[in-house]
C-alpha cells in the first residue's frame, strides 16, 4: 500500500512506544477515564482512543479480511482460499426477490468482464438460502438479460453480514420475519494482500453505483502501481496526483512533467 507520510511522521510514529492494552478493569471504570490511564499519548490521540480496544472498530482499511467458510451458489468455500491472492469485490444484498437487489445484482453481472479485465474476483452475499438464491439468479438473468457467473454466498443466519458489519443499528422496519437484521449494501474491496482497501455501505433503499465502484478500483490499483494520489472525481487517463511525500525534484525525475497548482497540489500524469 503506498504511503502519503513524510519520512519525518513515519519515523516520529515508530519511535513512539507501543502501546500494551490490557483488558479494561470492571464496567464501574468508564472507558474514558481507564483509557488516559492506561494511555501515555498527548491529549489529542487519547481523545481517539476514547473507547476501551474491544470497542474499536475491527475492520478499518488496511485490516485483514476476516476469513469464513459459507455455502455459495458454486460450492462450498473457505473464503481466504478462495480469494488466492487476487483482487476482489465482496458485496451484500438485503434479501433475494427484492427489486432493487436484482437490479444491483443484474447490473455486476453485466460488468464481469470489466471486473476480470482488472483481475478483481466477484462475490456476492444475499441473507436467504441456496435454493432461494438458484431460483432468484433465474430471475435476474431474465430481468437484466445475463447470465450470472459469479457465487453468491447463503447467510440466512446473517453470520458472515454480522462478522463483516454489514447490518444497520437504526433501519428497524430492516428486519425479516424473524426479527432478524437484514443486510444492508455493502462493498468491500479487498487486495491481493487479503487486505481491505475500501469500503462502502449503502441503506437497503438506495442501489449503488457500479461505475464508482470500478472507478476506485481504477485509482487503488494505478496507486500502488505508480506511487501516486488520484483527485477528485479522477477516471483513468486524467492527471494524477504527486503525493506530499515526494519532493518535486524527485517526482520530476520519476514522473517527468510536473504541473505546480500550488507547492502541495502538483498533478502529473499516470
Ligand atoms: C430492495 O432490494 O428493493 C430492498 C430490500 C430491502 C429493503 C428495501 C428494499
Amino acid at each position: 500500500m503506498a504511503s502519503f507520510l513524510t519520512r519525518s511522521a513515519i519515523r516520529a510514529a515508530s519511535q513512539t512506544p507501543r502501546l500494551a492494552f490490557p483488558k479494561a478493569p470492571s464496567s464501574t471504570t468508564s472507558a474514558l477515564r481507564w483509557s488516559s490511564i492506561q494511555n501515555p499519548l498527548s491529549s489529542s490521540s487519547r481523545r481517539f482512543l476514547a473507547t476501551t480496544p474491544e470497542k474499536q472498530p475491527s475492520l478499518r482499511l488496511g485490516s485483514e479480511a476476516p476469513n469464513f467458510q459459507a455455502k455459495t451458489t458454486q460450492g462450498d468455500i473457505d473464503f481466504h482460499q478462495w480469494l488466492a491472492g487476487s483482487w476482489a469485490i465482496l458485496f451484500s444484498h438485503p434479501a433475494d426477490f427484492t427489486p432493487v437487489c436484482t437490479t444491483e445484482l443484474g447490473a455486476f453481472s453485466r460488468l464481469a468482464p470489466e471486473f476480470a479485465k482488472r483481475g478483481v474476483k466477484m462475490i456476492g452475499l444475499s441473507a436467504n438460502d441456496l435454493s432461494s438464491h438458484s431460483r432468484w439468479i433465474a430471475d435476474i438473468n431474465e430481468v437484466a438479460a445475463t447470465d450470472l457467473q459469479f457465487p453468491i454466498i447463503a447467510d440466512a443466519d446473517r453470520r458472515v453480514a454480522f462478522l463483516y458489519d454489514m447490518v444497520d443499528a437504526q433501519d428497524l422496519a430492516n428486519i425479516d420475519e424473524k426479527g432478524i437484521a437484514f443486510t444492508i449494501r455493502s462493498v468491500f474491496v479487498i487486495d491481493p494482500a487479503k487486505k481491505i482497501r475500501l469500503t462502502m455501505m449503502y441503506p437497503a433503499s438506495t442501489g449503488r453505483n457500479t461505475a464508482e465502484v470500478l472507478r476506485v478500483i481504477d485509482s487503488l490499483q494505478t496507486v500502488d502501481k505508480k506511487g501516486i494520489a488520484t483527485p477528485i472525481d479522477w477516471t483513468v487517463g486524467q492527471d494524477v496526483i504527486v503525493p506530499p511525500s515526494v519532493s518535486t525534484e524527485d517526482a520530476k525525475k520519476k514522473f517527468g512533467n510536473v504541473r505546480e497548482v500550488k507547492p502541495y497540489l502538483r498533478y502529473t500524469k499516470a
